[in-house]
């Protein structure tokens, strides 16, 4: 049996200007959001409508700390709706705060708590990476574990999906890179997904071309200065990417990026670019006969390298001139620690592992790390 279900509705809007000026806000609506995008994009909204910024209760990616000091503040007021106008760290707390607080968010995330909807929500990304406006997931950093784990449940989808590409012309370049090349992860684990198939591999092709051919794009013309030209394209990639993965589930590249997140917290895109082609080469290995294959071929024709002669090392050059070149080392990690990584993985990522393309064992994770190290 096969299935692929698309939710949320999903609109497109080329103004910001437009959805605020239909968004019909008021007093029971929460906006969820960051300082820079607050000051950027919601001037205009009325006086009663609340304004949550996630900076002012942490640094970085979420934790589980941080977001029940968001809700706590959330909390404060009733509200029906929320908005959730941000990257992936805004979205996926956003989807928290819909939930009635049926305990602390970890209990939740761990399901000894329970999931329960209470509130309706819209999700707005404004980053080029997480598709988290159209997967039923939230993942958070959990310190106490020294990893990341993710909820994923369908009490957690949006009600509607609003993208918008001119949201994202003013996306530091750091964050375009890093949110970029996530997007490109999910394609390519939903491609290689045991669970794929015909109509998620439609949204995961295209992904994986409409990306690789902007990330180009952008290497080779001006960089931050070519973001409002591919913002479109590169937004509609995530959203593509984040509706393929919805359907798959993601694997390996992230469940060994989730302990290098948790430990040296790298940001969840750049931890990914250092696991990808690592995770891609295990594989190949492995199971060099296969959907690899057909990754690769699509790799090398969407970086306009045909016929496909190291579809992997062209990946990797590419991603070398998007993020400067890091080992694991530069972020603190030491030999020693691979074997206790490996078994992190094998102990909190049973969800993601099993979207594999093949099934990689404790030495085959920790072998890995000592690639990328
Ligand atoms: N739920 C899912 O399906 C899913 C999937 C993948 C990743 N994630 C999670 O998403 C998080 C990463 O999200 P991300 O990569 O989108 O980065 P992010 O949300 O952490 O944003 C990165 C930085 O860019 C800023 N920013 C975002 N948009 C901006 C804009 N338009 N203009 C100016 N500044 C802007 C943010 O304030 C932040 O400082 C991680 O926690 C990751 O685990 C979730
Ligand atoms: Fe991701």
């Amino acid at each position: 049996m096969k299935t692929f279900a698309l939710t949320p509705k999903i609109t497109v809007y080329d103004r910001w200007q437009e959805w605020l000026a239909g968004a019909d806000l008021g007093p029971r609506d929460v906006i969820l959001t960051a300082k820079a995008l607050q000051a950027a994009r919601l001037g205009a909204i009325p006086d009663t409508t609340r304004v949550i910024c996630i900076d002012d209760f942490g640094a970085g990616e979420p934790t589980d700390e941080m977001i029940d000091a968001v809700w706590d503040a959330a909390a404060r007021q009733d509200f029906d709706r929320v908005v959730g106008l941000g990257g992936g760290s805004v979205l996926d707390i956003a989807k928290i705060l819909t939930l009635k607080r049926s305990g602390r968010t970890l209990a939740i995330f761990q399901k000894t708590a329970p999931a329960i909807r209470e509130k309706s929500l819209v999700l707005i990304p404004t980053t080029c990476g997480t598709g988290s406006e159209v997967t039923n997931i939230s993942i958070v950093a959990v310190p106490s574990l020294g990893t990341k784990i993710g909820l994923a449940v369908p009490e957690l989808l949006a009600n509607e999906a609003v993208v918008c590409p001119e949201l994202l012309h003013g996306l530091p370049e750091f964050a375009f890179v890093t949110s970029g090349i996530d997007a490109l992860v999910h394609a390519i684990e939903s491609y290689l997904a045991p669970r794929s198939h015909e109509y998620p591999e439609l949204y995961s092709t295209r992904a994986i071309e409409l990306l690789l051919n902007n990330l180009l794009h952008f290497v080779n013309n001006g960089r931050t200065a070519a973001i409002p030209t591919i913002a479109r394209e590169m937004l509609l990639g995530s959203n593509y990417a984040g509706i393929a993965f919805g359907n798959t589930g993601v694997g390996a590249v992230h469940a060994i990026s989730y302990p290098l997140s948790g430990t040296f917290h790298i940001p969840h895109g750049e931890a990914n670019s250092r696991c990808l082609c690592a995770v891609l080469r295990a594989y190949k290995r492995i199971k060099p006969d296969g959907k690899i294959r057909h990754i690769e071929k699509l790799i090398a024709k969407s970086l306009g390298r045909n016929p496909p002669l190291d579809a992997l090392l062209t990946l990797e050059h590419l991603i070398d001139a998007l993020l400067p070149k890091k080992s694991l080392t530069d972020y603190g990690m030491r030999r020693d620690q691979i074997p206790e990584f490996a078994k992190t993985v094998i102990n909190t990522q049973q969800r993601l592992l099993g979207n594999n393309y093949v099934p990689l064992d404790h030495d085959q994770i920790a072998a890995i790390y000592a690639a990328i190290l």
